[in-house]
């Protein structure tokens, strides 16, 4: 059975790069899918987050989802911690992975920096939690932006593994020859990677120091605009074909950008706007950056407003994901080989 799962982590604001990377595609597929979005709470503390922070945080990442337009009658929403079959799920899988395996994550290079010896072991175990994400809905597809390919490369490891150590098991409980699906990756569309505005080489993140090398998902219409002003580019006017792009990483983003929030591509971008100069791009992309964005920071706002109504669908979502991640880990269970009541 084909199901989507995907999630994001609670650690600031939510940006472009979330919304387009990920998100509109969210919303797309659960029109056709049976989905399941989380927010990612018990990721977000592999570093350090303050309790009130991460509390705000966790409801504000819930708001952009609504806002955005996931609807909890269609998509189960929740936060991981509710569901404490993640971490249980989890734990088989850290005996499951190889260190070796976790050694080559890059995404875990990057956020240790040089002090590895004073990271989480959390944060080095991020990878095997979130094929726990994953797996313990047993999800087929599992739509993400560029940065997340290698972490959903191991979950198709560790189910496979998982698949071949316990193949006599898998088979003896009645699961045929496979328990866990290889998921398949869908990292698709206009802009799978946008950029930071400020520096066409390192993507758009929420780490990053400058406010100004990202639209933050409840900047309000001025911000937007100063932002897109002071935006990096180069002093040519933008090329007539996407080849011309090439070598150019600033206007390539902008182009994508632009591309991406009207639904369209960087060629029928590129029929419209080539020849322009950078300052009446920069105005054009502006409105449909508003357009498209300040509903969803308004909506946002008045969400906020009513914190109980945004744990009221987290809680109905949790309880409606524990059901099948119960599932499966008593499934999980069997084949492992653990004693439990039935
Ligand atoms: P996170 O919270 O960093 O990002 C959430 C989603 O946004 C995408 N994204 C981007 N896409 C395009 N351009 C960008 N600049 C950009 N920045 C972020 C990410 O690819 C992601 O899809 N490890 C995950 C959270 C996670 C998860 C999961 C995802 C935990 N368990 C299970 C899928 C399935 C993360 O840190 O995403």
């Amino acid at each position: 059975k084909e199901l989507v799962f995907s999630g994001m982590q609670p650690t600031g604001n939510l940006h472009l790069g979330n919304y387009l990377g990920a998100m509109i595609r969210w919303i797309e597929l659960q029109k056709t899918m049976e989905c399941i979005y989380c927010v990612v709470d018990m990721h977000a503390i592999t570093v350090w987050q303050d309790p009130a922070d991460l509390k705000r945080q966790i409801r504000e990442v819930t708001a952009a989802y609504l806002a955005a337009g996931l609807d909890p009658k269609k998509s189960i929403i929740f936060n991981q911690s509710q569901v404490h079959q993640h971490a249980e799920l989890a734990w088989i899988f850290n005996c499951v992975a190889r260190i070796g395996w976790m050694n080559r994550m890059t995404q875990f290079k990057e956020k240790a920096g040089k002090d590895r010896e004073n990271a989480s072991l959390g944060l080095y175990a991020y990878p095997s939690l979130m094929a726990a994400d994953i797996l313990v809905y047993r999800a087929t597809h599992v739509p993400v932006g560029e940065d997340q390919k290698q972490h959903l490369e191991l979950t198709r490891d560790v189910a496979q593994k998982f698949n071949n150590d316990y193949a006599a098991s898998i088979a003896e409980n009645g699961y045929g020859d496979a328990f866990f699906p290889l998921t398949e990756p869908m990292i698709q569309g206009p802009a799978t990677r946008v950029m930071s505005l400020r520096d066409g080489s390192k993507k758009m993140s929420k780490s990053d120091p400058s406010d100004y090398s990202r639209i933050n998902l409840t900047d309000d219409a001025d911000t937007i605009a100063q932002k897109v002003r002071k935006a990096k580019t180069d002093p040519e006017p933008l090329p007539s074909e996407a080849e011309g792009l090439k070598g150019r990483p600033e206007a390539e983003n902008l182009v994508a950008i632009y591309a991406a929030l009207t639904g369209t591509t960087p060629e029928d971008v590129l029929r419209d706007h080539g020849g322009s100069q950078f300052s009446g791009f920069k105005a054009a992309l502006v409105d449909v950056a508003v357009t498209k964005l300040a509903p969803i920071a308004g909506e946002m706002r008045r969400l906020m407003a009513d914190p109980g109504h945004i744990d009221a669908i987290l809680v109905d979502g949790s309880d409606r994901a524990r059901v099948i991640a119960a599932q499966t880990m008593d499934a999980v269970k069997d084949i492992v080989g653990f004693v439990r009541a039935r």
